[in-house]
């Protein structure tokens, strides 16, 4: 049982004790209500405290039962409630640290709340595209006020006790304790105050009023309207919330009960669940256990103060962990270090950062023009230019200096890193970490595992990228590992429509409409199109057959690279990031089209995102077949924090899983007959054909 019944004198306590944080799985339920009996049929208990053992009071529903029988089996969570509501003996929920969730549901279920300051309350059900669903909805805005409560509702976010409890009138807690250390002490003594009280007081009974509801509700829906457009549940928050000022509090229950189960079967509700557990499971390796033993992180070195390596650096400022950066030149260092100064700065004036905190930042950041200074650190991070002979010698002078056991990481985002293992005595230590620009912004850490990195070194960089907060994905060796190999079957794509009759805004209006945060176009002038350029130019000598679209190499010889240089797929005027159709691109396009005999065609926004989305999801499947990812819903991760795939469609993997194997190898068999695709391409991959063929999805 993950609950503890004790008796103190007449007061009887029930402890949650499920770490980490007392989620409400079967056995923490069955806990709760074996407490309730045992407190009743004993005369000597005169009342009831519940409390959370540990770091929790209760973080709510235990993840470890998401989407097992056991969630829904009985006691669940609003028959405890009712449990607790029904008790005879009061009940005072003691409440510290974390209270979220089902934790708070159960909270107000209880006739007395006594909280620790300092405690984070929230209903976070809304990020996972559901409403509270065990009276949450009802009882908060009767405690709260139905402003406050609805604020809470639909952002999902965390308020810390104190801040409640200095709302007016509000009766979420009867009693803040002094400390989180003199909780339970004075929970003991608000117990026995109110032994005696009859009848108990239940949130259920309070009155739930807004003096100008109408106005104040369609305030509310219009704000969630423009904040949320991709996801139901927001609105759903709003309506629940007036249900519970017009409705009597158990026709309020039921309306929650029908919203819940509703916002459950969506799409969109199935897709932030599967991102929830995606997330966590990718930062375990099967064959790495969680308890490897790590190596120790408490400096770094970076080589290279470009683009990447500041940007790389100010990740471990933030975490205030010491960083040594390292160039060949002076002048690349001071430039370096201006960088990081202009970009706290800037945080510093936005009054997102104090400028205490910026100065202990750079306080951590030293330089040197010397590989023996570096030999003190625990692991280095490599980003120099992308040349296998400039990664050769960098390499070959960390093996010299760095000391035994550090580990010796690399940015590259497209060489091999067993390759660059070779170079050294020890690849074992080696690693490729790749980071996605800008370094400092995007949550994206592709981890790369060489033949021969040593699993406490694995474990050791997926802890690390915790600590500066960081999503991890493991990737095996291969040219572009998990993201930019998909990426470049889409962009493959990209560029036949463009041949068969799309101009590039079709395409990325498509796109965007679909929810990607930009089209493959805007993207590849977000991103530089020399940089997919040089790409294709070592695939024509690599892969000679391989089918592309001149377009991109077209707009590449007139210079045309993008927002850098003020022109790309669309033209861009200084300092603003707009794309502003350009008629010589379109030209462009229309007489290459001609060239080529190709009459243009009106090609729907359906087949253009089926076509890019399906790219990368046959690439994926390749991916996962040949282990470069250990599990799909990794290059979910992947895609959705790294290149800005819709949230609310879980990632290309959910997405097909979604449309269903079956009709996604559909259309792909229906594009191998487009005689200006790739046939050869489309040919669904062994994985997706099996399991399309089995009737199976990918997660
Ligand atoms: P960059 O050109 O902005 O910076 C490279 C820096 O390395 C320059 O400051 C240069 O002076 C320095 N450098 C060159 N050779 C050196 C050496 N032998 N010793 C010390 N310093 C040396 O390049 P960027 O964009 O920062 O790229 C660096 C690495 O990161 C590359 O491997 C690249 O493929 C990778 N990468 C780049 C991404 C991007 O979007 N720019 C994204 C992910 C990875």
């Amino acid at each position: 049982m993950t609950a503890q019944y004790q008796v103190h004198g007449d007061v009887a306590i029930i402890t949650l004790n499920n770490p980490p944080v007392n989620g409400l799985g079967l056995s923490t339920r069955l806990g709760i209500t074996d407490g309730m009996a045992q407190a009743n049929a004993d005369a000597a208990v005169k009342s009831i405290i519940i409390t959370g053992a540990g770091k929790a009071f209760s973080g709510g529903a235990d993840i470890k039962e998401f989407g097992s029988p056991k969630a829904g089996q009985e006691p669940n969570l609003l028959s405890v409630i009712s449990v607790l509501e029904n008790s005879a003996k009061p009940v005072i929920a003691a409440i510290h640290t974390v209270a979220m969730g089902g934790g708070l549901e159960l909270a107000l279920g209880c006739h007395y709340r006594i909280a620790a300051p300092g405690t984070s309350v929230a209903l976070p059900e809304v990020k996972l595209g559901l409403i509270p669903g065990a009276g949450g909805t009802q009882r908060l805005p009767r405690v709260l006020g139905v402003e406050a409560a609805l604020n809470m509702i639909v952002s999902g976010e965390p308020v810390k006790s104190e801040m409640l409890a200095m709302l007016p009138g509000q009766k979420l807690f009867d009693k803040m304790s002094a400390s989180a250390e003199s909780l339970a002490e004075e929970a003991l003594a608000f117990a026995r105050s109110v032994a005696d009280v009859r009848p108990l007081p239940l949130v259920r009974d309070l009155k739930c009023r807004h003096p100008q509801g109408d106005a104040y509700f369609q305030f509310a829906r219009n704000m969630v309207k423009g904040m949320s457009k991709n996801f139901p549940a927001p609105a759903k928050c709003v309506d629940i919330v007036e249900i519970a000022t017009k409705k009597k509090f158990d026709d309020g229950m039921a309306a929650e009960r029908d919203i819940f189960l509703n916002l459950m079967l969506t799409s969109e509700s199935k897709a932030l669940r599967h991102l929830f557990l995606a997330e966590r499971a990718a930062s375990k390796i099967p064959d790495v256990p969680s308890d490897t033993a790590q190596r120790t992180i408490n400096s770094i070195a970076v080589i290279g103060a470009g683009t990447m390596g500041g940007g790389i650096a100010m990740n471990f400022l933030n975490a205030g962990i010491p960083v040594k950066m390292l160039e060949m030149k002076q002048e690349a260092l001071d430039r370096g270090v201006a960088t990081i100064r202009k970009n706290y700065e800037a945080q510093v004036k936005k009054g997102k950062l104090k400028q205490d905190k910026y100065d202990q930042r750079m306080a951590l950041l030293t330089t040197t023009l010397s590989y023996d200074d570096l030999s003190g650190t625990d692991m280095v991070i490599e980003a120099v230019f992308e040349e296998i002979g400039v990664k050769e010698a960098v390499f070959k002078e960390l093996d010299r200096v760095m000391k035994p056991g550090a580990i010796l990481a690399s940015n590259t985002s497209t060489l091999d890193v067993d390759k660059i293992a070779s170079f050294t005595k020890r690849p074992q230590d080696v690693v490729g970490l790749h980071f996605f620009s800008p370094a400092n912004v995007m949550k994206l850490l592709e981890v790369v595992r060489g033949k021969e990195t040593a699993k406490d070194v694995m474990a050791t960089v997926m802890s690390v990228a915790k600590k500066i907060r960081k999503t991890a994905v493991v990737s095996g060796v291969c040219d572009g590992f998990i993201g930019n190999r998909m990426i470049e079957q889409y962009g493959r794509q990209g560029g036949f429509l463009l041949d068969e009759g799309c101009t590039p805004a079709q395409v990325d209006k498509a796109m965007e409409k679909f929810g990607m945060a930009m089209g493959p176009f805007r993207m590849g002038d977000l991103a530089g199109n020399d940089i997919g350029w040089a790409i294709r130019k070592r695939r024509y000598q690599e892969k000679p057959n391989m089918k592309y679209s001149k377009t991109a190499d077209l707009l590449c010889e007139k210079g045309r690279f993008g927002q850098k240089t003020g022109a790309g797929w669309y033209d861009y005027v200084a300092g603003k990031r707009d794309a502003i159709p350009n008629a010589e691109v379109v030209t462009m396009i229309e007489e290459h089209r001609k060239a080529l005999g190709i009459t243009p065609r009106k090609i729907s926004d359906e087949e253009i995102v089926q076509r890019l989305v399906f790219s990368l999801v046959n690439e994926a499947a390749h991916i996962l077949e040949e282990g470069i990812a250990n599990k799909a819903s990794d290059i979910d991760i992947v895609y959705i924090f790294g290149y800005g795939f819709p949230a609310h469609r879980g990632g290309p993997m959910n997405y097909a899983d979604q449309v269903g194997l079956f009709n996604v190898v559909q259309a792909m068999n229906r594009f191998a007959l487009n005689p200006l695709d790739d046939a050869q391409f489309w040919k669904p991959a062994p994985l997706l054909a099996r399991l399309a063929a089995e009737g199976k999805t990918f997660n």
